[in-house]
């Protein structure tokens, strides 16, 4: 079955996005760079509605890095409010359409307490629903998650010849996350900004130079038509 040029049969299950480009955007129109942040949000909203006409499993979002503490003060406070706003708002409706919130990302460093009560509060709404998986990777970084991972492994006491690529990946923030299929960035910037560093080993990487607030549906369903364009071989060699 084909939707507006979507294979349904083969649409990836995991796409990951890094929702780069809002400050950009509004300084271009003479705005101050949160009200960008504030106008990602449709985008965002958006971008959720058309994951979930697709049937993609799984969506995860790069809202905040272990970087981004490098912002003004001004700046990481309102990103801080904002997403908590954003969960005080959006979790019901989000409940209501089967998607499963939840979060990847340092959860005992930094971040205000009522920010994860708040994140606390989504997860365990939404729990139970399985039509989509809305990962936010909050306070995130690809390195820290390996750090983190690697530190709750030694913990455990884990035998040195009982490590193994698998094990080390039970550790991380989601043991259950599949790998993405996909990863997509905005804005134009070719790089990976410590997102998902383990996780997109043989992900198809997407870069368009669209702004995070201007992103829509639509251009979710292009990517996953470049993406069902590409020839994925893992490493091997395609015999046909
Ligand atoms: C992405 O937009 C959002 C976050 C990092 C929170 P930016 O704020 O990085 O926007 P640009 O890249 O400066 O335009
Ligand atoms: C990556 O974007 C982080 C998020 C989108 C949350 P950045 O804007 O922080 O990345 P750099 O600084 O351009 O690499
Ligand atoms: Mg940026």
């Amino acid at each position: 079955m084909d939707l507006c040029g979507v294979d349904l049969e083969r649409v990836p299950r995991h796409v990951a996005l890094v929702m780069d480009g809002n400050g950009r955007w509004a300084t271009r129109q003479g705005l101050k760079r949160t009200e960008g942040h504030a106008a990602g949000e449709l985008a965002l909203w958006d971008v959720v509605y058309g994951a979930l006409d697709l049937g993609i499993e799984w969506i995860t979002v790069y809202a905040f890095s272990t970087e981004n503490w490098k912002r003004s003060a001004d700046e990481v406070k309102y990103l801080m409010n904002f997403n908590e706003r954003l969960l005080l708002e959006r979790t019901e409706e989000l409940n209501g359409l089967g998607v499963r919130i939840k979060f990847a990302g340092r959860r005992n460093w930094r971040v205000p307490k009522r920010v994860i009560r708040r994140q606390d509060e989504s997860i365990e709404l939404t729990k139970d629903n399985r039509r989509m998986t809305l990962t936010m990777a909050f306070n995130y970084g690809g390195r820290a998650e390996i750090i983190d991972a690697v530190k709750a492994m030694v913990a455990d006491g884990v035998e040195v010849d009982k490590i193994t690529e698998k094990r080390l990946r039970g550790y991380f923030y989601d043991p259950d996350m599949p790998d993405p299929d996909v990863m997509v960035r905005t804005s134009g910037e070719f790089r990976i900004s410590n997102f998902l560093l383990w996780e997109i080993a043989y992900s198809e990487l997407i870069f368009v130079d669209t702004l995070w607030p201007d992103f829509r549906r639509e251009d979710l369903r292009d990517a996953v038509i470049e993406y069902q364009g590409r020839e994925r071989r893992f490493g091997g060699v395609r015999d046909d």
